[in-house]
């Protein structure tokens, strides 16, 4: 016999409340209701968006924002960006009033974040093409500037990215954030997902990471008004 599966909200009892989902993303607005079963109001967690500068399939900075999100304290929500593939290349040409999709995806998903984390590999002591790529599609967005950002580095060796990252970045307006700008105290072998979040050191400094980008988000909205 098919089983109905049990209803969240049991027959002949209004719902007063809709379900909340961990993303603002996807929230609808509540319903005017009855007050005395609404649960009290919360505001959305703050989001951040969180991009890794390579293409990999076993890529150890696709592995850095996944620990990211798998360690997320719980006042933040973290989001892993995964277009960086699809956007075409910069073309000032192409930046009209409507864009490519992918960039107008990228826009609208740097716009909704409170905070931005980017871990990114060193090519030939520079910067990965489909990185900057991506940050030269965001240099005229009015969604960018002034958005807090932090920079994992996975690897110690690779110093020139890094540093040319924050060149960028500064000049891009971002509010770079000291605090999540490190380099994971690791050397030899690529650390993968489960050494990242397994490894003391490791884990400790993408949750230092995590926390400075909570709280110069929390800092941003209070300033905002909440
Ligand atoms: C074309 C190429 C150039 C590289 N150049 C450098 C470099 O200049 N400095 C460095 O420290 N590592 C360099 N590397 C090593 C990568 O940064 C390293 O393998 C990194 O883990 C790649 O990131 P991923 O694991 O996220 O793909 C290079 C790798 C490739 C494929």
């Amino acid at each position: 016999m098919d089983r109905k599966p049990a209803p969240l909200v049991p027959d002949g009892v209004q719902q007063t409340y809709s379900v909340r989902t961990r993303s603002h993303l996807h929230s609808t607005p509540d319903r005017e209701s009855a007050p005395s079963l609404r649960p009290p109001a919360s505001p959305p967690l703050p989001l951040l968006l969180a991009i890794a500068g390579s293409l990999r399939a076993a890529s150890s900075n696709v592995a850095v924002v996944a620990a990211a999100r798998a360690l997320a304290p719980p006042e933040l929500e973290v989001v892993v960006y995964e277009g960086l593939g699809d956007l075409p290349h910069f073309n000032p040409d192409l930046d009209t009033e409507s864009p490519p999709a992918a960039v107008q995806d990228l826009r609208r998903r740097v716009g909704e974040a409170d905070a931005l984390l980017i871990s990114s590999p060193e090519y030939a002591h520079g910067i990965p093409g489909v990185m900057k790529n991506a940050l030269d599609w965001l240099v005229a967005s009015l969604e960018f500037p002034g958005k807090p950002v932090g920079l994992v580095n996975a690897s110690a060796a690779s110093t020139h990215a890094q540093a040319a990252l924050e060149e960028v970045l500064r000049t891009m307006s971002a509010d770079l954030v000291a605090e999540a700008c490190v380099t994971l105290p690791w050397t030899g072998a690529k650390p993968d997902l489960a050494r990242m979040i397994e490894h003391p050191p490791l884990s400790g400094a993408i949750r230092g990471v995590l926390q400075a980008l909570a709280a110069r988000a929390a800092q941003a909205r209070a300033a905002c008004g909440g």
